[in-house]
């Protein structure tokens, strides 16, 4: 009888201290998630975590880089010039309404973009992936002179894009640059969050 009493009362401290064990490994597991959503690791930020970024500094007609999911996105603080360049190139670009190309339903406009004075679009040719450089130079004579109206250049193989990041008629690329999801909350950006 003692003796089963003794192997009782040891059990019970065996099972005291699991429950102590699990209990800490219980709160480990909640909190790591919680400081991490604080600060998303390089393997988060693959995945897709949103990135924010304060575009409050950036000059008209200037851009920036922001990096997501490892791509790079063009953000451009158009002046009213550029914003009035998008109806004239309409003529000359393959899917000037991108009935055939990939933005979220709130960009499908024709500055594809929710607010006109700023395009954010990936930075990625959708002919082979190369990065296109920024060229606002309206009028480049290396761009075909009169009918550049400022945009995007691919130097690989030569696409061109217009300043909402619309395909010209025959370069190799077949559709425009995709826009990615954003927000804007005063001159926060958010890119990868709707
Ligand atoms: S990768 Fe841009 S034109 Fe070929």
């Amino acid at each position: 009888m003692r003796n089963t009493e003794g192997v009782n009362v040891q059990r019970r401290r065996v099972l005291i201290a699991s429950t102590a064990v699990i209990g800490a490994a219980g709160v480990a597991a909640v909190a790591t998630p919680f400081v991490r959503s604080w600060t998303p690791s390089a393997k988060a930020e693959a995945a897709g975590a949103a990135v924010t970024q304060d575009i409050g500094s950036i000059e008209e007609g200037q851009m920036i880089v922001v990096k997501y999911r490892g791509k790079p996105i063009f953000v451009v603080k158009r002046t009213p010039d550029m914003v009035e360049t998008l109806s004239a190139v309409e003529p000359l670009l393959v899917d000037p309404a991108s009935d055939a190309s990939l933005q979220p339903e709130y960009t499908k406009n024709q500055t594809r973009s929710l607010e006109p004075g700023l395009l954010v679009v990936e930075g990625v040719c959708t002919h082979l992936g190369c990065a296109p450089n920024y060229r606002p130079d309206v009028g480049a004579a290396d761009l075909g002179g009169n009918d550049w109206y400022g945009g995007f250049f691919c130097p690989c193989h030569g696409s061109k894009y217009d300043l909402a990041g619309r395909v010209y008629s025959g370069v190799p690329a077949p559709t425009n640059l995709p826009i990615p999801d954003y927000s804007l909350d005063g001159s926060i950006l958010t890119v990868g969050e709707a």
